[in-house]
């Protein structure tokens, strides 16, 4: 990675932890001792897990207590936005302004967090360009430069890459339950070979995950995504392409969502697991749209799910990394009108997702999630 962006006067991670207690009940409130004492990424890791965050370049720069609170909880950072094809690309191909994911990168790197890519393919996120390119040779041409200079500027800093991001979408009506989308309709199901082979030859030692929606609860929908994640995993492992990691975005609800079964979950996360892949919990966060107005009943509700999906979970020794989409009220995709008015509040309170409140402060959800880590089984670190 070329110079990353570091702002001067942010929170240092050695500062954050060399002032304990005192450093962080400054810059939140009277519970952040209680959170300092149990963080979260040392209750994990004391079983094996990594525990990290979504974050922005946004907030790195300017939030420097939102900084500190994921410098005393997280063990990793994930760009929620800033190295996304559509973000970072400047309307043509090869031009992109790579200095968000830098600063984020970067972060990490200085404050020695372990760092996960998202994402290098999503048909959500690709240019406009792409699917106006003249050929199928132009378009594969671009897949390989665009993971190649994804892969190559952050080699050896990446703890894990998102290759292609929600790649199933059975009501597309495909056999092989695949999305049937920009990817897709270019380079047929062969891109999600060239692009894992792709990503391991730009780097041996990163973990190469197929991150996918929708596929830890009880309903139709979502047990016809998880046969063909399992067919996809499978087929990919036969044409001897390179995938070590599952990821489970998990953006569970409160209440008004289809139900958890554990013993469902666990059957999933076992099949998972029996093909010798690894999982990471890659975006866990709870909305509360449909739960009542009181906050400590919402509360209550987003941390009594929490609880139930990782403790179900966390039992497979195969999850090794648990990430929420964001840790403090304050900065979720949920509480912004434009990048989530399906899950906006009829009644337009702000929605409390996450672990921390907005004014950081530890919410009951944050105590399910240690309470979670702390009764979860030892395992190997991932
Ligand atoms: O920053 C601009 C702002 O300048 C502009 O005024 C505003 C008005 O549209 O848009 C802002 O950008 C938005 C950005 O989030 C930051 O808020 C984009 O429009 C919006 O599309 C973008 O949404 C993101 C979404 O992915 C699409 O990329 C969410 O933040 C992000 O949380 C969400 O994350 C995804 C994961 O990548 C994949 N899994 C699902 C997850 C949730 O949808």
């Amino acid at each position: 990675m070329n110079a990353a962006r570091l702002p001067a006067g942010r929170p240092r991670r050695r500062d954050v932890l060399a002032g304990g207690l005192a450093a962080l009940a400054a810059a939140s409130s009277p519970s952040a001792e209680a959170a300092e004492t149990e963080a979260l990424r040392r209750l994990a890791a004391a079983k094996g897990l990594l525990y990290g965050t979504a974050i922005s370049a946004g907030q790195i720069d300017s939030d420097p207590a939102f900084v500190r609170l994921v410098l005393a909880q997280a063990g990793l950072v994930v760009p929620e936005n800033d190295m996304k094809w559509r973000d970072i690309n400047l309307g043509a191909p090869g031009h992109d302004d790579h200095r968000p994911g830098d600063t984020v990168a970067g972060f990490a790197v200085e404050s020695g967090l372990a760092l996960r890519g998202h994402n290098l393919l999503w048909y959500f996120r690709t240019p406009p360009w792409f699917g106006a390119l003249p050929s199928r040779a132009e378009q594969r041409r671009a897949v390989i430069d665009r993971i190649r200079a994804m892969v190559g500027r952050y080699r050896g800093i990446i703890h894990s890459w998102d290759v292609v991001n929600e790649p199933i979408e059975p009501k597309d009506g495909r056999p092989d339950g695949l999305r049937q989308a920009v990817f897709l309709d270019a380079l047929g199901p062969g891109y999600l070979d060239l692009a894992y082979r792709t990503a391991r030859e730009a780097d041996s030692k990163a973990l190469l995950v197929v991150n996918e929606y929708d596929i830890v609860l009880d309903a139709p929908g979502q047990e016809a995504r998880r046969t063909a994640l399992l067919g996809l995993l499978h087929r990919m492992q036969s044409a001897g392409t390179p995938v070590d990691a599952v990821g489970i975005e998990a953006h569970l609800r409160a209440l008004g969502g289809p139900p958890l079964s554990p013993a469902r979950l666990r059957r999933f996360l076992a099949d998972i697991a029996g093909l010798g892949l690894t999982i990471q919990i890659t975006e866990l966060d709870v909305s509360d749209e449909f739960a009542p107005a009181d906050i400590a009943t919402r509360d209550r509700l987003v941390a009594d799910m929490y609880r139930r999906f990782l403790d179900a979970a966390l039992d497979e020794p195969a999850v090794k990394m648990v990430v929420t989409w964001g840790l403090s009220d304050r900065h979720s995709w949920i509480v912004r009108r434009e990048t989530n008015p399906v899950r906006w509040r009829r009644d337009e309170l702000p929605s409390r997702p996450l672990p921390f409140d907005a004014e950081l402060r530890a919410k009951p959800a944050f105590t399910a999630m240690a309470e979670a880590f702390a009764h979860a089984p030892v395992r190997r670190p991932g």
